[in-house]
């Protein structure tokens, strides 16, 4: 017995050794990976390595995308999870287009004010910290559905590689290390957090040390054993009751056993040639990705030069348009049942939008400002292609990096505070920051308003290009200067991803530019047209697969941006 034990863990090593050698010959930066047959890019090699194992072993883009899920909740905790939810887009290679909203839900008892004190204003941040901030996760239940109407391969087989790698551990990267550090003093304000992210004795985890998490092992092993059941009912379910009641939390047995992921029909919009498919409402990405890039098809984009002001301040003007739309119409389409998506999506809304649009100068977004609202730079997206040339995009998340920051006790995964998505103060839109529009209020068993952007891109029916970001309201804007620079810039895929980009979202007037490839000269140029400029450090961080039908290979490229990320293929 002990001999066996102890080889499995010498050939669990060397295998981890070879995903270290192997996933640094891949790379990052300008160029992109080349492979023949199927490819996983998400923001950890080792997630990226399950989900490419699982496509060598025959399975399709869902039981990859599924396997890759389940690990990143491993081994990237701030956005990767079972407490949280997102959304996926699947094209298959036969032409057909379909998404999966498991977006987190409002508990039954949650009311529209519930995050407010008796002056009407937010009591303590609640709405994104503490125990009330926490939607009704739906990723497992996401992945399950997903799974049982497209996969092919065993759920078990899905499951399995992420309940090892949490059971037996795996070398702390540097990523993980930054991020634990960074967040000590959450750990050390719930107990059962502390006990996952630090020593017995509150010291950090070291890069390079065996990181291992066994209550998170149990959980995925009741999943991998139950599937959906084994997170909405039974022992999970009893450990995040206990959680709830210990700490006056509001999701009950019946939230858990109600949720409900939704198969919906994608958004669809064109740029050119090309067919763009991304996710609907609870969503605004789709919408508003496809509203700009409906605007920018007007323009010769191209000839204004990549990243030139006058480029800039087109896209700008797009942005500013399509975001004043999403926080006017967008939100859950079980409840906001009158939103006018046909004209958001369609060519003459965008042909009018154009005539609003001046050559020289920028427009004012409105007299209502607001303050900047906070933007984390967590949620991870991964795209997938297998040998048949299915493609899936997934987005998904905890909100802010590692969520609630709050490990269910003796479950060992953390809780969403998704519920700072919704629209906290009803009717208060004004300058400190607030949008309190009536699509997004809180109503139980809604869906908050999320900018998640999976998106896949394709021609003639066939789908070409997978990408997708985290970075809150930024996320949309990421994806269309990606979607840009491939398809109008020519850009190979690791170039599109690495190339700097902008975000305005109508309010607060405000452009952020990273820190980093614009010139003096172009950020002058761009303030004469009047924009207002702010510099920031950096802007989502996108995992891109492209599909060169004609040459048959498949190019990857991870975000350098993202300190863990790899696209690794076969
Ligand atoms: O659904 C949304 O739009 C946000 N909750 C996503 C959060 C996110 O991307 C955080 N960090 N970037």
């Amino acid at each position: 017995m002990r001999k066996s034990g102890n080889s499995h863990l010498l050939c669990f090593i060397l295998f981890l050794f070879f995903l270290q050698i192997q996933t640094t010959l891949l790379g990052q930066g300008r160029r992109p990976v080349r492979v023949k047959n199927g490819m996983v890019v998400s923001t950890s090699r080792y997630a990226s390595e399950i989900g490419k194992q699982v496509l060598t072993d025959g399975g399709n883009a869902i039981d990859a995308a599924v396997a890759t899920a389940f690990a990143l909740a491993v081994t990237w905790p701030s956005a990767g999870n079972l407490g949280g939810g997102g959304f996926l887009v699947y094209h298959r290679s036969d032409g057909d287009v379909t998404t999966f909203d498991f977006r987190e839900k409002a508990p039954l008892v949650a009311t529209e004010r519930m995050f407010l004190s008796e002056d009407g204003k937010i009591r303590n941040a609640s709405n994104h910290e503490g125990i009330l901030a926490v939607g009704v996760p739906g990723t497992v239940a996401g992945l399950y559905a997903a799974h049982k109407k497209y996969g092919n391969t065993n759920w078990k087989k899905l499951v399995e590689p992420a309940y090892k790698l949490a059971k037996k551990g795996f070398p702390l990267t540097w990523g993980l290390h930054d991020g634990f550090k960074y967040h000590k003093d959450d750990w050390l304000q719930y107990p059962s957090s502390t006990k996952i992210f630090l020593k017995p004795d509150s010291s950090l985890y070291q890069p390079g040390e065996r990181w291992v998490q066994r209550d998170h092992a149990a959980t995925l092993k009741r999943i991998m054993k139950k599937g959906r059941d084994g997170f909405y009912k039974g022992k999970t379910a009893d450990l995040i009751m206990d959680y709830m009641q210990k700490h006056n939390g509001l999701i009950t047995h019946e939230d858990l056993e109600k949720y409900q992921p939704v198969e919906r029909e994608p958004v669809h919009g064109t740029y050119r040639d090309f067919d763009i498919y991304a996710m609907g409402p609870p969503s605004s990405g789709g919408v508003v990705l496809a509203e700009m890039l409906n605007i920018l098809e007007g323009y010769d984009l191209a000839a204004m030069g990549h990243n030139s002001a006058k480029y800039l301040h087109f896209i700008t003007e797009a942005m500013r348009r399509a975001y004043a739309d999403r926080a006017r119409y967008l939100g859950d389409p079980d409840f906001s049942t009158d939103m006018p998506l046909a004209k958001l999506l369609s060519k003459e809304y965008a042909a009018y939008l154009r005539t609003t649009i001046s050559e020289t100068e920028a427009s004012i977004s409105d007299s209502i400002t607001f303050n900047d609202v906070y933007e984390s730079p967590e949620t991870t997206h991964f795209s997938v292609i297998d040998a048949s040339g299915n493609m899936v995009s997934l987005t998904y998340t905890l909100e802010y990096p590692y969520g609630s920051r709050m490990i269910v006790e003796g479950a060992g995964f953390l809780l969403n505070n998704e519920m700072g998505d919704f629209n906290p103060m009803p009717g208060t839109t004004d300058s400190r920051g607030y949008i309190g529009t009536e699509p997004n209020l809180i109503e139980p068993e809604k869906r908050m308003l999320s900018s998640m952007t999976p998106t896949i891109v394709a021609k003639n029916g066939i789908p070409i290009m997978a990408v997708g970001s985290p970075g809150g309201r930024t996320i949309i804007n990421t994806v269309l200067q990606v979607v840009l620079n491939v398809l109008e810039f020519d850009m190979n895929i690791a170039k599109a991803v690495e190339a700097p980009r902008i975000h305005h979202q109508w309010l607060p007037d405000v452009t952020r530019m990273e820190d980093w490839g614009f010139s003096p000269d172009t950020q002058r140029l761009y303030k004469d047209y009047g924009h207002n400029l702010k510099i920031r450090w950096r802007q989502g961080a996108v995992m891109g697969i492209y599909k060169n039908t004609e040459e048959d290979i498949i190019y990857g490229a991870s975000d350098s941006r993202s300190s863990d990320g790899a696209a690794v293929g076969y």
